[in-house]
């Protein structure tokens, strides 16, 4: 009952009484008021679904939010534009911001509660605190982006102590982040299940990204020449070594202009660790970042070969 509006009406001329279930969204701002209203949910028994989330919402965390949804009693979605995770001031300037649209979307989702606090809020003094889990949060995304995984788990490790959640949910286009989140889980020992979601991708496979809106068109239309070159590398793998798939993905990519490939590793699932021959590890996957356009945008993507 903790959410719910009833609202009767008797539309004429029929004169029928139709009380329509109306689930609304709470959006909370204080950890205070989050942490009470949780207890008394968690007092009823009720499970907890955590969705992390910086906002500038799209179909790609709609998915994450449903299956929350489903799974949980209630569904809590953070929407907090974390700066300590921005190594580049720029980056964070122009991330996009869209909270009424969040909105919108996470109550036609079905989500209980939408959590926005302030940066005071979150960080009322600054964090020292430091998370290392090597090779996990060094490699591809920790060495081209010094910090970005150490904020990453500050605020991570934060929500999950405000909101102690039964399950987490993050996307798989962040492939390395679910990886460090792990770890840091296992590190400090917090008693919830990692729900891994797939991408979603456009229908012209590029995947779903806050950061797609930033492209301008001409630079939207040669972003998803990075899936289809991950893609077609699938067959050309089949019969080449992991160092010629490197190199014919790269080629592939560098090859367009406006797209530039900053790293593209071909590392062991669970390890993230390079391989060099593709008998060295039972699920392996091709992570890779490009440079999109002028500004340049940071895409990322991935494939399991
Ligand atoms: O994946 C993201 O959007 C962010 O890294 C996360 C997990 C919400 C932490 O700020």
């Amino acid at each position: 009952m903790l959410f719910l509006h009833f609202i009767g009406f008797f539309p004429s001329p029929f004169g029928f009484l139709y009380v329509i279930l109306h689930p609304e969204m709470k959006t909370i701002n204080t950890i205070k008021e989050l942490q009470t209203v949780l207890s008394g949910a968690r007092a009823d028994g009720k499970t907890i679904g955590l969705v992390p989330t910086m906002g500038a919402l799209h179909a790609g965390h709609a998915s994450l939010v449903r299956r929350s949804v489903a799974e949980n009693d209630i569904t809590v979605v953070s929407i907090f534009l974390n700066p300590t995770q921005f190594n580049d001031p720029r980056d964070l300037e122009r991330y996009p911001r869209t909270m009424e649209s969040d909105c919108a979307l996470l109550t036609e989702c079905g989500a209980q509660i939408a959590f926005a606090p302030s940066v005071a809020e979150m960080y009322p003094e600054p964090d020292n605190r430091r998370f290392s889990y090597p090779p996990t949060d060094a490699v591809m995304e920790g060495a081209m982006r010094p910090g970005h995984f150490n904020g990453v788990c500050q605020i991570v490790s934060k929500l999950f102590s405000i909101v102690e959640p039964d399950r987490a949910y993050f996307g798989e286009k962040d492939f390395q982040q679910i990886a460090v989140i792990r770890c840091m889980v296992a590190d400090l020992g917090f008693k919830l299940e990692i729900v891994p979601c797939p991408v979603i991708r456009e229908a012209d496979g590029l995947a779903m990204s806050s950061r797609n809106t930033l492209l301008a068109p001409n630079e939207r239309a040669i972003a998803p020449l990075i899936y289809a070159a991950l893609f077609s590398s699938l067959d050309f793998a089949h019969m080449h070594s992991v160092a010629q798939t490197r190199e014919y993905v790269e080629a592939r990519i560098n090859g367009v202009q406006g797209l530039h490939v900053e790293y593209f590793s071909i590392v062991d699932a669970n390890t993230l660790a390079e391989v060099e021959d593709w008998t060295d590890a039972a699920d392996i996957v091709g992570c890779i970042t490009v440079y999109c356009g002028q500004k340049p945008i940071r895409l990322i993507d991935h494939i399991h070969y």
